[in-house]
């Protein structure tokens, strides 16, 4: 029996096989991520001719490790193909992602990218989105506000213990007794003054690979481009 890092090694191989070569790639954080990082640096070992930029410190320190050249995202407009991890994914192409903290960069990487697909173990496979918990990145100035404002709302918010995001930002750990509504719970999250990004990816993901005990599947978002 596969344990799960075999299937998050195999979910990612089988989505580093979509890298073609001269591709611009962003790279997720996260441990399955980083399978994926490893992967495509191996490929890069065999004279695979590509580009990344990361998401996290994290995952730029392992892709250049690996050998793989980093670009800084400042400078670049559009990506080929990203590909990350997730908390949560359902058939919907709807996700929950943040675990890691990375959620604000990995949302504006996946959003500048011609496609963005997850990888993950079965376990992170769900029928709807919503259990998991859903991180909002907070301007420490806000923090306060924020907290006020995400506990009226019974989203059963913590402040993560000792932690800052790359940007330096707080993180607030979102728990709703209900995600019957994924967009309007994004769309109230997106106007809160101080809330900088959050973990709902409802648009971003193109598709996905997910292994269940050394099983890839591939989910595909209806009408994306392969
Ligand atoms: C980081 C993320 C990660 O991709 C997500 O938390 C999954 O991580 P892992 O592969 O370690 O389970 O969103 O911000």
């Amino acid at each position: 029996m596969a344990s799960i890092d075999d299937d998050k090694k195999a979910a990612a191989v089988a989505a580093v096989a979509e890298v073609r070569m001269g591709m611009l790639v962003g790279l997720g954080t996260g441990s399955t991520a980083a399978f994926a990082i490893r992967a495509l640096g191996d490929r890069v070992a065999q004279g695979l001719a590509i580009r990344a930029v990361v998401t996290s410190d994290a995952s730029d320190k392992l892709a250049r490790e690996v050998g793989i050249e980093v670009l800084d995202f400042a400078a670049v407009a559009r990506v080929d193909l990203t590909i990350d991890g997730a908390d949560e994914i359902d058939s919907r192409c709807f996700a929950i992602k943040g675990a890691g903290g990375a959620m604000l960069r990995e949302k504006i990487v996946a959003a500048s990218s011609a496609r963005m697909v997850v990888i993950a173990d079965g376990s992170k496979q769900v029928e709807r989105i919503g259990a998991a918990k859903l991180p909002v990145e907070v301007l420490p100035f806000a923090i306060a506000y924020v907290m006020r404002v995400l506990t009226d709302m019974d989203a059963a918010p913590t402040v993560r213990d000792n932690y800052l995001t790359d940007q330096g930002n707080l993180v607030i750990d979102c728990h709703f007794v209900s995600l019957e509504d994924p967009r309007a719970t994004a769309a109230t999250l997106s106007a809160i003054p101080g809330i900088l990004g959050h973990g709902l990816f409802l648009d971003e993901v193109d598709g996905a690979y997910i292994a269940t005990n050394g099983v890839v599947t591939r989910l595909e978002r209806a009408g994306a481009s392969a």
